[in-house]
């Protein structure tokens, strides 16, 4: 790849991740597909991830539950149960078989749920009991009402930051190389970092300083049980999705990334401005160069990349990485399309969520095996 200096291509030059060796920069980003029925990552999985696995690439898992009170959405997969661990075990195999590093990305939604995927049919949890107001995805589909949420009494979060632990070293068990925190979009974590949302008044609400304690207690307690060299954490400051705003994103942003350099952990993925909703990008004039200098560790970006803009980001030294969303759903072997610069398929947002085993999942096709590799 990008053998002679002129034709150095910035995506697929090698980058040292702490003790990981990518050979590319080009990531997959973490995608939620709805095809692990009951909870239970599912077989069509080792297919779908092997296909999007090169010898030193990163993968980040869909989100992944660490509770049951943590679904939003039908059959997206969990890692609190022993079957859900054992059931990811063959779907990492197929990833290191290949050479691949994969990071499971674990999450609670939060109170983007409702009473129905919920255990006993109860309130969803958030640091508020506010609810939101019925929203479209991005795929146009309309998503269920949601519930009312439950806000957690202070001494209930302990409880939520060991889940957290838990899966942590469930994913380790399952094989994963690390894992990646789910810090954005508007999930519970989210929901106790903006001001739009959280209202709290006990320590883990009001002052930026408090609004981010939970998120950050989770990361120590997640380091602290897997190391730190494992850990990532996404953040979306400037994203509104789930109604989760912020009146400062830029110091939240800021305050975040200062406050992870104290733990060392791997990387840090952030969500550009620009995609103010999931799938959409707006022109903004903001960016994540503040936060990129603030932070000291692997810097990636995601939102709304081209090969060229992501090129760039990283010719630039904005970011050490790029994750690749939907191009990456839609072209299995997109970091070979981008050394070739080869044409990309198109992807089909009818297909995101489908539960199907194979349409829209492992049917986009790769390249002409024929296709000469051009240096
Ligand atoms: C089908 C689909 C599922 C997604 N699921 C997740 C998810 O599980 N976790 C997450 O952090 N982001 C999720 N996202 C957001 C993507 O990771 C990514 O940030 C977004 O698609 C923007 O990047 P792109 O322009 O390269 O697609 C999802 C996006 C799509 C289109």
């Amino acid at each position: 790849m990008g053998s002679n200096a002129e034709n150095v291509i910035p995506l697929l030059t090698p980058y040292k991740m702490g003790n990981f060796l990518l050979s590319h920069r080009v990531v997959l980003a973490p995608l939620t597909r709805q095809r692990s029925y009951g909870n239970v990552p599912q077989p069509h999985a080792i297919l779908y991830y092997s296909q999007r696995t090169t010898k030193g690439g990163l993968l980040i898992a869909e989100a992944t539950g660490v509770s049951d009170t943590s679904q939003g959405y039908p059959d997206t997969p969990g890692i609190w149960t022993k079957e859900q661990v054992e059931a990811w075990k063959p779907i990492v195999d197929a990833v290191h078989a290949k050479g691949g590093i994969f990071f499971c990305q674990i999450w609670n939604v939060g109170r983007v749920s409702n009473y129905g995927l919920q255990p006993n049919g109860q309130a969803p949890i958030s640091s508020t009991d506010k609810g939101l107001t019925p929203q479209i995805r991005a795929n146009g589909v309309p998503v269920a009402d949601f519930s009312p949420p439950r806000r957690l009494k202070t001494e209930e979060i302990p409880d939520i930051v060991n889940d957290f632990r838990i899966a942590s070293r469930n994913a380790i068990e399952a094989g994963f190389d690390g894992v990646e925190i789910h810090g954005a979009h508007g999930y519970l974590l989210d929901q106790f970092m903006k001001d739009q949302v959280n209202d709290r008044t006990d320590k883990y609400g009001g002052t930026l300083e408090n609004r981010c304690r939970f998120p950050l207690e989770v990361v120590e307690a997640v380091v602290n049980e897997i190391g730190a060299d494992r850990v990532g954490i996404r953040l979306s400051p400037f994203a509104a999705y789930m109604e989760s705003g912020d009146s400062n994103p830029e110091a939240l942003g800021l305050y975040m990334a200062e406050s992870l350099n104290k733990y060392g952990i791997a990387y840090c993925h952030m969500v550009e401005p620009r995609m103010k909703l999931v799938g959409e990008k707006f022109e903004t004039p903001h960016s994540l160069l503040p936060m990129r200098k603030a932070f000291k560790g692997t810097f990636m970006v995601a939102g709304g990349y081209t090969r060229e803009d992501g090129n760039k980001a990283i010719a630039d030294n904005y970011a050490d990485l790029v994750a690749y969303g939907r191009w990456f759903l839609a072209n299995p072997d997109l970091p070979k399309r981008f050394e070739l610069d080869a044409p990309l398929n198109k992807y089909d947002r009818e297909t995101f969520y489908l539960s199907d085993p194979i349409r829209g999942y492992v049917d986009y096709p790769f390249l002409e095996s024929s296709t000469s590799v051009s240096t």
